[in-house]
């Protein structure tokens, strides 16, 4: 039995998963689930017609076993052109099985004995929960109330250095970060970029959450901003479209140094994806290229009615903390996203978990739960305000407040 699936942190996947789930009465502000309503399954669902139309091919080629890297990859590099800037060729992208399998593959193919993962810390449960399970040396850097805490970063990057070991990549989500909801500002994006190209190492852009943009412009990509081939990006559709999709896609136009060859990225990954899932089913495929082609390669209007039920929430939600949560100093308005994390005055332990949802009907997940170094996380919670009704998040931190003050006063 692989021996680092005792590691505790690995339960936060299911728990966020499943709180929901088990406990239907309480109000959730638990995971980061997009809504039903905006799913429109019966009209994706007849995409795979229409995929195999735009193509003109037989509809049942769609069954057979297909391209590893995937078959609408060209349609990929039209959608990341147009909404994100990013030139890529289709050669360089993997369609893999939601942003999840990209992680998989990543961790799998870049990292060697010797080689080390930077995350900050708290960071995103998915990734970090596998490459815990394959066992990857990760070292925590610090976040600061913008993002990264670049003193520490030189620090932790000088002790490896000594140690003789070598950074392979550096775990990062910029835009609306889970668990945190902050974003990386755009000087700090091309520090890290300048920073992983002196010392040699790649930056794992992750970025399920850019369509949430509240204010003004989005900050670029740091994809966008790559001109020295540093950064491989992660694209999810969990949140442009519906999570069952699962459909994902890496963006890898590097070159590697291996054995003495040079060697293209996304052929590595190509062979490790096809000893994970084989292919990325071609039905699922077909149903997001049909969308991506009748939406003229851009999500951004598709998302609309999503971004603007999410920011309205957000809306309703910081008024709450504003005005009613004054023991929250120094709180920050995400500016995108489905997350912010709240200050509360006590450390949220499981059993106060639980009573949270057992006795006040709310859910709410403690920043430990995301944290390598549970220190990172104390006193703080994570409120997801993606899944909601106005209502349901009126009543729901009605609830939480009255947990808070019973714990306080106790
Ligand atoms: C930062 C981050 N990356 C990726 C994902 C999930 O992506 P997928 O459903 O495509 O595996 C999430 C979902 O919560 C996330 O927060």
């Amino acid at each position: 039995m692989n021996h680092y699936l005792n590691d505790p942190y690995l339960d936060s996947m299911n728990f966020l998963n499943e709180a929901c789930i088990k406990y239907p009465e309480a109000i959730s502000f638990g995971s980061g689930r997009p809504v039903e309503e905006f799913f429109h399954l019966e009209n994706t669902v007849d995409g795979v017609k229409r995929y195999a139309e735009i193509r003109r091919i037989d509809p049942n080629f769609l069954g057979q076993y297909n391209m590893t890297k995937g078959i609408i990859n060209d349609f990929v590099a039209k959608l990341v052109k147009n909404d994100e800037n990013i030139d890529i060729s289709p050669d360089d992208i993997i369609i893999t099985d939601g942003a999840q399998e990209g992680m998989a593959i990543l961790i799998d193919t870049l990292f060697d004995k010797n080689d080390v993962l930077l995350v900050t810390d708290p960071s995103y449960v998915g990734f970090i929960g596998y490459a815990k399970i394959a066992g990857i040396d990760i070292r925590v850097v610090k976040r600061n109330d913008t993002g990264i805490d670049f003193d520490d970063l030189q620090r932790v990057i000088d002790t490896i250095i000594k140690e003789g070991r070598n950074i392979a990549a550096m775990y990062e989500v910029p835009d609306f970060q889970n668990p945190t909801g902050i974003s990386l500002p755009l000087n700090e994006r091309k520090e890290l970029i300048e920073l992983a190209d002196k010392y040699d190492f790649y930056i794992i852009e992750d970025s399920p959450y850019g369509y949430y943009c509240y204010e003004s412009e989005k900050i670029p990509s740091m994809k966008a901003l790559d001109t020295k081939k540093r950064v491989i990006y992660i694209g999810s559709t969990s949140k442009t479209v519906f999570p069952s999709l699962r459909i994902g896609y890496l963006l890898v136009d590097q070159e590697i140094k291996t054995d003495g060859r040079t060697v293209k990225l996304s052929e590595e990954c190509k062979k490790v994806k096809s000893f994970i899932t084989v292919n990325t089913s071609a039905v699922l495929q077909a149903m997001f290229g049909a969308i991506l082609y009748d939406n003229n390669f851009t999500l951004k209007k598709y998302c609309a009615d999503k971004v603007g039920y999410c920011k309205q929430n957000r809306d309703v939600l910081a008024d709450i903390i504003e005005k009613e949560f004054d023991f929250c100093d120094n709180w920050h308005k995400p500016a995108g996203g489905y997350f912010t994390t709240v200050k509360i005055p006590f450390d949220p332990t499981n059993d106060l978990v639980v009573e949270a949802i057992e006795k006040y009907g709310v859910i709410v997940c403690p920043m430990s739960m995301f944290c390598i170094d549970p220190e990172n996380g104390k006193n703080m919670i994570r409120l997801s305000f993606s899944h909601m009704t106005i209502d349901e998040i009126k009543t729901g931190m009605a609830r939480m407040k009255n947990w808070i003050t019973d714990v306080s006063n106790r």
